[in-house]
């Protein structure tokens, strides 16, 4: 089949190379136009496990390609998704007018039928707008179909490729037939492919982000709990993970999500509530925690230091928001590393593959260093936060005898505490006992 995918982000890469990967013709469109030149000479634009094999692969095979012209990459295709950004507007809201801007624009291109697929996390009712964006100009049949992506960064290829569930809002038959073909190379192990109307498509896609974040957010909530009452929430977490009604997953505690969906879709649904005169009480509740969350180790940290940080030096492990990405949106690193510049404290980072983003977006307000344990040399302090397999089991007596004092302020809780006692570490972790050397 041939298909066009509009938006070549996290989303429209993955979505086009995994398509022209089970043998469909993908044309892929952006507007930025250096990406597409890169893109074209074979250069990746983001890191995500795997796909530069498939990229590679379906680029040499002719079946993947790149323009920045919407409507020569349309003319032939089938199918056209969208994989446009949908960021918060200032009242939260998901700002729609890159959706819609393309819709209005393929209304006036498109010569014959298409399936019109919105890929993009948008509010209940966007497929409708889109139909009348669309429609407002086309002089064909064209169909509008919601399918919502619910791939993990990081894990992106094998959750395209092997997907829990595919959902698609679709009240045409002609359009459903046509998703069921693209998809079924997917499903081959009985995963369902989900059809419903619309609506309930484009909010099974917020009511999936909303309940992780509030899963995650309740763990966060419980974990500085046990600080006051002196229990360990890594305890508490697998008495709770064991039942299978709440299950193991998402209940680490931690410095909060961030990342380029949950911050948006909790906001945006909530938002959409206040539309409907209906008030989202919980998901008020996670984001404010959640705010609170990500600089939670900052007053220990201060603490420590006895209220000053001014010239101390603080070694950050991680900028991604969460490990195997170079993504950094609404990443807690850069609110911690806000904060602790702000205090007139010196901060170097080290990231595996999230520096060049950072230094695209803070320069040289802070120092990068392009291994682990050079970051920690001269330094007062360590702040971890990300949980990259690489930090999981250093050399811990080269990072003492590195740090100027071997102190460390872990927001994604890798230690084990009576290990770093005996080492001689001060140890702040979250929901459990501090170390104190
Ligand atoms: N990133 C994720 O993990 C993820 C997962 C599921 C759903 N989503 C949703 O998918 C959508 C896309 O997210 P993303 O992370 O891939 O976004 P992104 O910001 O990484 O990429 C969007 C791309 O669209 C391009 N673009 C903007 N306007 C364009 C236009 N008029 N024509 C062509 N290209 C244009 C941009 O240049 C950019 O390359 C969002 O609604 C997001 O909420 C994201």
């Amino acid at each position: 089949m041939n298909i066009a995918v509009i938006g070549t982000g996290y989303v429209g890469l993955v979505t086009g190379t995994c398509f022209a990967e089970t043998g469909n013709s993908v044309v892929c469109v952006d507007i930025d136009a250096a990406k597409v030149a890169a893109m074209q000479a074979g250069k990746i634009p983001i890191y995500e496990p795997h796909l530069d094999v498939l990229f590679e692969r379906n680029i040499s095979e002719g079946r993947l390609t790149f323009t920045t012209d919407l409507a020569e990459a349309v003319e032939k295709a089938h199918v056209i998704f969208l994989a446009l950004p949908t960021p918060p507007g200032e009242d939260g809201s998901a700002d729609l007018s890159y959706v819609l801007g393309v819709a209005d624009e393929l209304g006036r291109i498109i010569r014959d039928y298409k399936v019109i697929v919105d890929k993009s996390t948008v509010p209940v009712g966007t497929a409708e707008r889109v139909h009348a964006a669309v429609g407002a100009h086309a002089q064909v049949a064209f169909d509008i179909v919601s399918n919502p992506e619910f791939l993990r960064e990081g894990y992106a290829v094998d959750d395209f490729m092997k997907p829990d569930r595919v959902v698609i809002g679709c009240s045409s038959e002609r359009a459903r037939k046509v998703m069921e073909e693209l998809y079924r190379p997917f499903v081959r192990q009985g995963n369902p492919i989900l059809f419903m109307d619309e609506r309930s498509a484009e909010l099974t896609k917020y009511a999936a982000n909303a309940f992780l974040a509030t899963k995650i957010t309740f763990m966060n909530e419980i974990a500085n709990f046990c600080e006051r009452v002196g229990a360990d929430v890594d305890l508490v977490r697998r008495g709770i993970g064991s039942d299978t009604r709440i299950g193991s997953r998402f209940l680490f505690p931690g410095i909060g999500y961030g990342g380029s969906c949950f911050p948006k879709d909790v906001q945006a649904l909530h938002r959409s509530g206040k539309e409907q005169g209906f008030d989202f009480h919980i998901l008020g509740s996670v984001m404010e925690v959640n705010e609170r969350q990500k600089t939670i180790l900052f007053e220990p940290l201060l603490a420590h230091f006895k209220g000053n940080l001014s010239g101390v030096r603080v070694a950050v492990w991680g900028l991604a928001f969460k490990p195997e990405t170079d993504d950094i949106r609404e990443a807690p690193a850069l609110y911690m590393i806000e904060k602790l510049l702000e205090a007139g404290a010196e901060v170097v980072a080290f990231d595996p593959e999230a520096m060049d983003n950072v230094r695209g977006r803070i320069g040289d307000r802070i120092a990068y260093t392009d291994r682990p344990l050079d970051a920690l040399t001269g330094a007062d302090a360590l702040v971890i936060c990300t949980e990259w397999q690489v930090f999981r089991n250093p050399d811990f007596t080269e990072m003492a005898r590195r740090l100027n004092q071997p102190v460390v302020f872990d927001g994604r809780n890798l230690y084990d505490l009576d290990r770093m006692q005996e080492l001689g570490f001060t140890y702040t972790s979250i929901g459990r006992r501090p170390i104190v050397a």
